[in-house]
């Protein structure tokens, strides 16, 4: 599942900047990429600290979690507090990989940091709904910990477009958790949990959710738009082999999948219409038939007929769009900069990629 051996896209991607005068070496794209990640982490650590600085042991009235809720819900809540449970191996491994990039790498850190809170809300989940004794639960915890997760692909473009899918996956997950514990589901199952504290756990988490899934989006569309050819055949590539973490790790894993599907939490549907769909639509990308079938058009154009290729990149992306949204990313980071009194020292400009 690594990135493709042949060359072909990271040689049309090349050419762009070769054949039309005026276009950027893959040095200065590199560079643009890396002032983007850095200003957007920056202003990242900003946002979070104001607005999302949340304990998950004292901002949770878990004395008054109910003790009650049905045995799918409480088996919903274990595979959560599992999944998140390897925090430790998801900075670890993606670390090791991005650790040049100095805006993507402390990102992750201080995006393990909030993943890492993420992990003991569900662990009090299943203290306080008394659906666990704690020796069970540091029993779970050990055999969960015996095996580690291991990354999907080993390089950071395909990192960026999983990550994108995973978050808005986790996301999901939690938002329509959330509506079951307001009352607002209609599957019969779920009748008797009806839970506000569950409902602002669910509700603080996917919060979080979303603020990483913005910010891995903005950092994906920033490779869509210097890199177009081979972002858009990792993000195939993304999409056609997607498996949520850990899958393959926590026992029992497929009954848990069985029934957030069945909830309709999570499940195939959710994955198409709510996740893939909603990624694609953010990114700037056709749908999931035109990207898989694009992707073949990009690959068969002879490599004399340059032109062809840039007309079936441009009927995959929404070039403009994408660019807009870069351009308005940059515009984000200058207001920040400007707060903190870089712009005078050395301001993050925004390059054209055509
Ligand atoms: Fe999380
Ligand atoms: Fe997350």
């Amino acid at each position: 599942m690594g990135i493709k051996e042949d060359g072909i896209l990271e040689e049309l991607d090349e050419q762009r900047s070769q054949t039309a005068p005026g276009l950027l070496s893959n040095q200065e794209k590199d560079r643009l990429i890396e002032r983007a990640f850095l200003g957007l982490y920056r202003w990242y650590v900003a946002r979070s600290q104001a607005t999302r600085n949340w304990n998950p042991d004292l901002d949770i009235d878990w004395r008054n979690l109910r003790t009650d809720h049905s045995e799918k819900m409480n088996r919903i809540l274990e595979g959560f507090f599992a999944v998140e449970q390897y925090v430790p191996d998801y900075v670890l491994t993606l670390l090791k990989v991005i650790r040049r990039s100095h805006g993507r790498s402390h990102f992750h850190i201080r995006w393990g940091s909030e993943e890492e809170k993420h992990a003991d809300l569900w662990e009090n989940a299943l203290i306080f709904s008394r659906f666990r004794t704690p020796q069970w639960i540091e029993d779970y915890k050990h055999t969960l910990r015996e095996k580690a997760w291991e990354l999907p692909w080993d390089n950071p473009l395909h990192m960026i477009f999983y990550t994108v899918i995973q978050e808005r996956a986790t996301q999901v997950n939690y938002l329509n958790t959330g509506l079951i514990a307001q009352g607002k589901s209609e599957e019969p199952d779920f009748a008797n949990d009806v839970d506000p504290v569950l409902a602002q756990a669910s509700q603080i988490i996917a919060i979080d959710e979303a603020a990483h899934y913005n910010f891995f989006l903005e950092g994906a569309r920033l490779f869509l738009y210097y890199y177009p050819a081979r972002s858009l055949e990792a993000l195939q590539d993304v999409i056609q082999y997607f498996a949520m973490p850990a899958g393959d790790l926590i026992p029992n894993y497929d009954r848990f999948a069985e029934i957030v599907a069945r909830a309709g939490i999570y499940g195939p549907r959710e994955h198409l219409k709510d996740v893939i769909d909603i990624a694609l639509k953010n990114l700037g990308v056709q749908g999931r038939a035109a990207l898989r079938r694009g992707i073949n058009r990009i690959r068969e154009v002879p490599t004399m007929e340059g032109g062809m290729r840039e007309t079936a990149i441009f009927d995959l992306l929404d070039v403009d769009g994408v660019e807009k949204k870069v351009q308005k990313l940059f515009g984000r980071i200058r207001d920040y900069e400007k707060q903190v009194g870089f712009d005078e020292i050395d301001p993050t400009i925004f390059v054209p990629a055509r």
